[in-house]
């Protein structure tokens, strides 16, 4: 199985569910961009305040500030399941100055299907596990299964900020698409199906 893996497709496709458990099964760290671009907005550092007003219009934060972000824990890494980077194609370059990515698997989901499941995603604060209230629902009214803190919604699911992440999303991806295809290492994911479905498909895209 690879180990050097890049998650790509729209918000809300599922990345980071299937993101989690892939990398946790490989023993690899899971690194993602807009986890981390959180932790330093809570954090009111630098880069998080800076990162923070793109983030709220559902905008990308400047290259340079991501990249910054990651290029160390990137360099160390012998694997990794990289979620939510790249995101144009001047990052998908400059990931290829740092590493060789041995798989991009693609997540493809229709915007319907996108609306409605950031609209029912909720957050744990506490350990950061995703739920959703229409498919994967805690087991008590917005309470987190694992830790019991109250869930959240996150300010950039609110719906028109949704509907600029999508298109910034189709307007950027195509580039990158044929830069991983050109190197032969793009597959295509239905995130259609129930998560198990999906990871299914997952594992066999990086076998
Ligand atoms: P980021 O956090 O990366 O957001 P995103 O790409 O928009 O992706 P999401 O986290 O919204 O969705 P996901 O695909 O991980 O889906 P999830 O598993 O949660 O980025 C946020 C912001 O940070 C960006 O807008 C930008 O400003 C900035 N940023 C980040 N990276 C950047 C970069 N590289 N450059 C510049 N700026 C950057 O699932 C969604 C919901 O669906 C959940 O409720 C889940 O429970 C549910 N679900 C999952 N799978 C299924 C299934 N199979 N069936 C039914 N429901 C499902």
């Amino acid at each position: 199985m690879v180990r050097k893996i890049v998650f790509l497709g729209p918000p809300g496709a599922g990345k980071g569910t299937q993101a989690v458990r892939l990398a946790q099964e490989l023993g690899v760290p899971h690194i993602a961009t807009g986890d981390l671009l959180r932790a330093e907005v809570q954090n009111q550092t630098e880069l998080g305040m800076r990162a923070k007003s793109y983030m709220d219009r559902g905008e990308l934060v400047p290259d340079e500030l991501v990249v910054a972000m990651i290029r160390g824990r990137l360099e160390k890494a012998s694997g990794f399941v990289l979620d939510g980077f790249p995101r144009n194609l001047s990052q998908a370059q400059l990931l290829n100055g740092v590493t060789r990515v041995e798989r991009a698997v693609l997540f493809s989901l229709s915007r319907e299907e996108i609306v409605k499941r950031l609209s029912a995603r909720r957050l744990c604060p506490q350990c950061g596990q995703i739920y959703n209230l229409l498919a994967r629902p805690p087991k008590h009214d917005e309470i987190c299964d694992a830790c019991h803190t109250r869930l959240m919604q996150r300010s950039d699911d609110r719906p028109e900020v949704i509907e600029n992440r999508v298109d910034i999303y189709t307007r950027e991806i195509q580039p990158v698409l044929e830069f991983y295809q050109n190197q032969s290492v793009l597959r295509e994911v239905d995130a259609r199906g129930s998560v198990e479905e999906v990871y299914r498909a997952v594992k066999a895209a990086v076998s």
